[in-house]
């Protein structure tokens, strides 16, 4: 049902990104706004906009997986949107990259989380994203001090469990999950528990079962982690409880990131099957987010009762 109350609302979308655009703005009843992206044969990037900002609210659209080649495109759009007179800008980034490297785990390595929200907080007035990795950091907003909104997949991934997998086990790797797990778990209806996890390296996990393990192994593992990068962490855990007598795990992730090799991994690791939300487009997604997106959107670019944007 189009909204009128954003009748100046433009929704853009950075390369990868058209679907998601298309959809929200067909929620929310606003005009695409097309954005030309393109490389110069020196590898720079060339962005244009094609339409009239003056005066509207833009929406860009992008996730940030992959986020190296994205972030100069996207801070350009930006800044052309704000340039040209766009009233305001902000930024819908499902997936939102740079949450990791959130301290400085070795002498000399910067903290480009907080180099990337500082870019990011300056070229966007409010920003949307869906369950960021904070698991040092409690909350969004100590690093991006803009206008935001944090949507969780957890209900939905419960939901998702409740419906498809008859007697479920679900499992987080480490303490730090243990919040969404446990969460998940509730709504789902199921037990839970974590498991203790030590990264040694970028493909390199170990993990270790806890010493009170359930006594019933005839319950489907599901495991619930926000990324699914190398896949190594879930696969690692999934050898583990097939070892210790329980049936091929399922992994219910929030970002399907998939780095390089990481379908390979799991399915040699004996998944049964991996499902993910679509922050990130991938064979995997089950689980639309637009609709959660939109009312954010609606919430962040609805100009306040004085006439200034949220
Ligand atoms: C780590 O803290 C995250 O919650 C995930 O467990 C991690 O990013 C998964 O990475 P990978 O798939 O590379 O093991």
């Amino acid at each position: 049902m189009p909204d009128d109350r954003l009748t100046d609302l433009r929704i853009g979308a950075l390369p990868g990104n058209e679907s998601l655009a298309t959809r929200l703005a067909a929620r929310l009843g606003a005009a695409r706004l097309p954005i030309v992206v393109r490389r110069f044969p020196d590898g720079e990037s060339y962005v244009r906009l094609d339409g009239d900002v003056r005066g509207a609210d833009v929406a860009l659209v992008c996730t940030l997986d992959r986020p190296d080649d994205k972030l100069l495109p996207l801070l350009f759009a930006a800044d052309a949107s704000a340039d040209l007179g766009a009233r305001s800008v902000g930024l819908v980034a499902p997936y939102l990259a740079y949450m990791r490297q959130d301290r400085r785990f070795q002498p000399g390595e910067d903290v480009t989380s907080r180099v990337v929200a500082g870019l990011l907080s300056h070229a966007v007035r409010w920003i949307v994203t869906v369950d960021p990795h904070l698991h040092r950091v409690g909350d969004l907003g100590a690093l991006y001090p803009i206008a935001h909104r944090v949507l969780h997949a957890g209900p939905l991934l419960a939901a998702w469990v409740r419906a498809n997998v008859p007697a479920p086990l679900l499992v987080g790797p480490d303490a730090e999950s243990a919040q969404w797990v446990s969460a998940v778990a509730e709504c789902a209806g199921a037990p839970w528990l974590v498991l203790h996890k030590e990264r040694h390296g970028d493909r390199d996990v170990r993990i270790a079962l806890p010493p009170e393990m359930p006594a019933d192994r005839a319950r489907t593992p599901v495991l619930v982690d926000d990324i699914v990068s190398t896949g190594h962490t879930a696969a690692e855990t999934a050898r583990l409880l097939r070892g210790a007598g329980f049936p091929p795990a399922i992994v219910a992730g929030v970002h399907a990131v998939f780095a390089h090799g990481a379908a390979r991994t799991l399915a040699a690791a004996g998944v049964a099957r991996v499902v993910t939300t679509d922050t990130i487009p991938h064979a995997s997604n089950v689980i639309a987010l637009d609709a959660a997106l939109a009312d954010a959107v609606r919430a962040l670019a609805t100009p306040a009762p004085d006439g200034r944007p949220a």
